[in-house]
């Protein structure tokens, strides 16, 4: 579903500039009008998402037409372009209720991601305001790992990021698989900036400019995506990390955080600034015992009340059965995913997220399921690691295993 936008300008030539702008698959432009009476029967006409309006100082035709839309038809969100940006121009504009306003961008891109962006906020706003009870303020920051390659965090992070703000959310996804991080190939992306660009900025306390070093997908997540080659990844200081988050934090209901396999400075300042961390696990001997070694690192560090124990591509067949796992690694099993090679790797090839592309597969339901526990606020369920292990299961341990 494409956004609406419709144009407003006195002038032909700011038209066919903002026309110019806007050459985003997911934005079209509906209608254009002068202002005045008629851009009123327009706008009733076709219903935009979104009306984009040139302001130049002491318009008031402009200001009285966005004020009307603002006041009678608080589902269209209203912009304002302006030349230059100055004091008396920012006051008219807030006095009569504008959310957004913003000089002439430079170039294309940086508009549509604007639009999208305001698009969504000022979606979530709207329906937050049709919800009877309270929304909670208290953001969270969910990690997600896996002491493997290869065991599904991705496709988790991506997804379930996804699903999150198909429920209004305003969510944030940061690659931090800074190596071979590659969110924007599960989501069809192409970034113009990284965590590397940033990094290389002062971003200290100001989450616009991180916001601007992010990248908007169709769902309405913000995507920071992982550095574009893999020498940059050592530029990238943990404690940057953590101001990061904290900036994040504040202006986003989720921040969903993508790993690498390894535990490095970076995840671990990623998994300590989390609210919850996502442990992902398998069925098989390898991964198991890779996680056991984890899950004792995390508990020396004092974080293994964060962890919620997946686990992923859980087939009834598999020799290590579900209930093993939980024995073995000495934590209740928080959810699990089923195996489904087909939906997968399809949704990955093709860049859409299962959740979108395929909804009613299992896979996506187990997806929604883990949202809706998070959604709806959920029980701590982990317990320590020093439960007992049957004679049994230590056996999958040992070294004398065949
Ligand atoms: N439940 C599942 N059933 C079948 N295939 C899956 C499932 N979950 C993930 N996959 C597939 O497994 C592969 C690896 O998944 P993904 O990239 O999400 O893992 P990862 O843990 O992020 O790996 P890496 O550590 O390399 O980043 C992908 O092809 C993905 O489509
Ligand atoms: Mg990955």
């Amino acid at each position: 579903m494409k956004i609406n936008v419709m144009l407003v300008s006195k002038q032909e030539r700011n038209l066919t500039a903002m026309r110019q702008l806007i050459i985003d698959d997911e934005i079209a432009v509906v209608g254009e009008s002068e202002g005045g009476a008629t851009a009123l029967d327009k706008i009733e006409n076709i219903s935009p998402d979104i009306i984009i309006m040139t302001l130049s100082a002491g318009d008031t035709d402009v200001l009285n037409l966005a004020e009307r839309v603002i006041l009678y038809r608080p589902m269209i969100h209203v912009v304002l372009l302006t030349e230059y940006m100055d004091i008396n121009i920012l006051q008219s504009a807030m006095k009569i209720g504008v959310h957004n306003i913003i000089e002439y961008p430079k170039n294309a891109k940086d508009f549509s991601d604007y639009v999208k962006s305001v698009y969504h906020n000022e979606t979530a706003r709207i329906k937050a305001l049709n919800q009877k009870q309270n929304l909670s303020w208290m953001s969270r920051v969910i990690t997600v790992f896996g002491a493997k390659g290869g065991l599904g965090k991705t496709t988790i992070a991506c997804n379930l990021a996804v699903k999150l703000a198909a429920n209004n959310k305003k969510v944030a996804l940061i690659d931090l698989d800074l190596q071979f991080g590659d969110t924007h190939i599960f989501l069809d992306i192409d970034p113009k900036d990284t965590i590397a660009e940033l990094m290389n900025e002062s971003f200290a306390a100001n989450i616009d400019v991180v916001r601007s070093f992010m990248t908007v997908h169709s769902s309405g997540i913000h995507v920071l995506c992982a550095p574009k080659s893999p020498e940059y990844a050592e530029m990238i200081s943990a404690e940057k990390i953590h101001t990061l988050i904290s900036l994040m934090r504040a202006y986003y209901d989720y921040v969903i955080i993508d790993t690498s396999p390894f535990f490095n400075e970076v995840t671990m300042n990623a998994i300590e600034s989390s609210s919850n961390v996502l442990f992902v696990t398998g069925l098989d001997i390898s991964i198991l015992k890779n996680s056991k070694l984890s899950l004792s690192l995390l508990n020396s560090l004092q974080q293994t009340d964060k962890v919620r124990l997946i686990i992923n591509r859980a087939v009834e067949m598999s020799s290590i059965k579900i209930s093993d796992v939980q024995e073995i690694l000495g934590y209740p099993i928080w959810a699990k995913l089923p195996s489904d090679y087909k939906v997968a790797v399809t949704s990955l090839n093709r860049g859409i997220p299962f959740v979108l592309s395929d909804p009613n597969s299992k896979i996506a339901q187990s997806i929604d399921s883990i949202a809706n526990i998070l959604l709806n606020g959920e029980e701590s369920v982990a317990v320590g690691l020093d439960k007992g292990i049957s004679h049994k299961k230590r056996k999958l341990f040992g070294s004398k295993r065949k």
